[in-house]
């Protein structure tokens, strides 16, 4: 049946040309060839893993949803085996009134067994619907609580990102779908086991025919399901361009491109070839689920004609009366049902279930990845002293090390400068010294104590880093300064104003209020320069002994950046700077100047002395300075 179909399916192109596995479609080949025996292995350890994270994110609603369940299953066992006994009564001899007066008492238990079936299965309904909010924000918070925590090294390995986001996008959601989905299983499978149990109590010989009933349902639904699998697989990739366009067409950062190269032309094409392929396929399968299911209705009408032969011959024969054959085809029906459902319900089980099996397995992953500090961890001391010792580090995946052997010494209330090339390490050496990275040799110590043996989050809070490229964070004017410490109005002023940003806010009619997200009505955005003003503003307002300024006048204006060079020359009220800058005129007044080249350091002294050497710093100082002397 699969080649058939595998074969079928070259009649549409599929374009899956040129293009790597992408992280959400991962398990798709996998889907398409899992058969039935694959899926029922899997079963009990995804049932189980979704029953424990059901219980964990509510123990009530999870034991009513599942104690719901199997009573109503008891009651619709009931319900079966007393109909019979109301045909019993109504096929009786003697007058009709009579038989009816018969038959009231099993009536009333047959609506008394469908009414708390009903109420049992609303119930169990209820608490489903209540346990999915809770499920998905379970896991959503615990995957949150590791992405925030891991090393930032983490976000730098190409593998741990692809897991991070199929843990993400599919795993959350579909973390809900497996809890959701075992209790339908659950469902299903009571419903199958209770009519059997029915049809065994009405004759034992009645029980295989339930089986010959509902095969030829369940092989449709299965066959339907992996058709739907092998649709969504053949469609990737067209998908993965079609998500591409549209946010190239759609989307407000390229708009002003698409306009400028007049690329509409292209894109509408682009979009139309895609959507032509699509079309396709979802035709080609929407004709094979129309024969898969005409041949399943087929033989689902061929095999009740057979069921009910069989019942009339066991009636002829005497061996079951009317009233139990006329309550068997009830049961005969409901089981049909039922394990038809089941089997759906087992395949999209599955399905979500290698989701959730990825959110499992980064969460585990994301575990590994939190720095240990020392037990306990020791709480960093005033600032005195900041040294790198022959520090070497190497980015996940690269091939070569950013920084090597690099040893740097920063004192309390001095102003260190850090220069050098494109790429020569700058901002490595400073997200290092901050705590953010951690070297693979050499070590960083705080007042003489290793990094690694403080809590991270108690030591970044007394270093403020603003970094080249700093987040422009979605949100009101005074979060992006304040950024989660306590609001102090007077500070806010004063770093505002020793950032140039007080001017910004100045401009905005809502003044600290204005929302930074264009996304959002009544949002605005700022300029580039005007950003990055409030980025240093935010570098300021931290009460930080330690300050990082990486690149912090690369689109401030002439006036802006020369009053913020001041501010820092005077060691911005206090504190100790480490100043990462290409506009080598600002750092002349630094205590101590370390030239990067290549990830090594090359030079290192005053600017005195640098110049004295007449090495690298005394040439590109030089090219600078020269930029600005007349043309004669
Ligand atoms: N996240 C990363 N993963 C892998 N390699 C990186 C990463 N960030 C930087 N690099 C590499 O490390 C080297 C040093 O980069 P770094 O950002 O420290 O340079 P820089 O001196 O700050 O340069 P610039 O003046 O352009 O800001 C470069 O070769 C760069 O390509
Ligand atoms: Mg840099």
């Amino acid at each position: 049946m699969r080649l058939w179909l595998r074969k079928r399916g070259t009649n549409v192109p599929d374009d899956r040309s040129g293009l790597v596995v992408a992280y959400w479609e991962s398990h798709d080949e996998h889907l398409l060839t899992a058969g039935l025996g694959t899926i029922a292995r899997r079963l009990p350890s995804l049932v189980a893993a979704a029953l424990r994270l059901a219980w964990q994110a509510s123990p009530r609603d999870t034991a009513v949803a599942l104690v719901g369940n199997v009573a109503a299953g008891v009651f619709t066992v009931l319900g079966l085996v007393t109909t019979s006994e109301v045909l019993a009564s109504l096929f009786a001899a003697g007058p009709t009134p009579d038989r009816v007066r018969a038959a009231l008492p099993s009536l009333l238990l047959v609506a008394a067994a469908t009414g708390l079936r009903g109420a049992l299965l609303a119930g169990s309904g209820w608490a489903q619907a209540r346990l999915k909010p809770l499920v998905e924000r379970l896991a959503e918070t615990r995957l949150f609580e590791l992405t925030t925590r891991v090393e930032l090294a983490a976000f730098d390995d190409h593998d741990f990102h692809n897991a991070m986001r199929r843990a993400r996008d599919s795993g959350v959601p579909d973390t809900a779908t497996v809890v959701e989905t075992t209790i339908a299983v659950l469902t299903g499978a009571v419903g199958v086991l209770a009519s059997a149990i029915a049809l065994g109590l009405l004759h034992p010989i009645l029980m295989p025919l339930l089986l010959v009933a509902a095969v030829p349902a369940g092989w449709a639904a299965v066959r339907m399901a992996r058709l739907g699998y092998q649709a969504f697989y053949r469609l990737s990739a067209a998908r993965r361009r079609k998500f591409m366009l549209s946010d190239l067409m759609a989307e407000r950062q390229p708009a002003a491109e698409v306009r400028a190269f007049t690329l509409r032309d292209f894109l509408l094409g682009q979009y139309a070839k895609v959507a032509d392929l699509e079309q396709g396929v979802q035709l080609d399968v929407a004709r094979r689920r129309a024969v898969i299911k005409a041949g399943g209705d087929l033989m689902t009408g061929i095999a009740t004609a057979g069921v009910y032969v069989a019942l009339g011959a066991l009636l002829a024969v005497g061996v079951i009366p009317l009233s139990v054959a006329g309550a068997a085809v009830l049961a005969i029906r409901a089981g049909q049902g039922s394990l038809t459902a089941l089997i759906q319900t087992m395949n999209r089980l599955y399905e979500a279930g290698l989701y959730f099996g990825d959110y499992l397995a980064f969460r585990e992953m994301a575990q590994e990845r939190i720095p240990a500090p020392l037990s306990p961890p020791a709480e960093p001391a005033p600032f005195r002293l900041l040294t790198a010792e022959n520090v070497t580090f190497t980015y996940p995946g690269a091939d070569r090390p950013a920084l090597s052997d690099v040893s740097v010494t920063v004192g309390r209330g001095e102003v260190i400068a850090l220069v050098g090339e494109n790429g020569s390490g700058k901002t490595t050496l400073a997200k290092l010294l901050a705590g953010l990275y951690r070297p693979q040799e050499g070590t960083i110590r705080w007042d003489g104590v290793d990094l690694g043996a403080f809590d991270g989050e108690a030591l970044r809070r007394r270093i403020s880093v603003i970094a080249q490229d700093h987040t422009r964070w979605p949100l009101t004017v005074r979060e992006n300064i304040v950024m989660g410490r306590p609001l102090e109005e007077d500070r806010l002023a004063a770093a505002s104003a020793a950032a140039g940003a007080d001017e910004v806010v100045a401009r905005l009619s809502d003044g600290y209020d204005a929302l930074l997200d264009r996304r959002f009505r009544g949002g605005h955005d700022l300029s580039g320069g005007q950003w990055q003003r409030i980025a240093v503003a935010r570098g300021f307002y931290r009460d930080a002994a330690l300050v990082i300024f990486d690149e912090p006048t690369s689109a401030l204006d002439a006036r802006a950046e020369h009053a913020l060079f001041e501010r820092i020359r005077g060691h911005a009220d206090g504190r100790t700077i480490v100043l990462i800058t290409h506009r080598l005129a600002s750092v002349r007044y630094a205590d101590r100047i370390y030239v990067l080249d290549g990830g090594a350091i090359a030079e290192q002294g005053t600017h005195a002395e640098l110049m004295e050497r007449g090495g690298m710093y005394a040439d590109l100082y030089e090219l600078q300075a020269s930029a600005f002397q007349a043309v004669p």
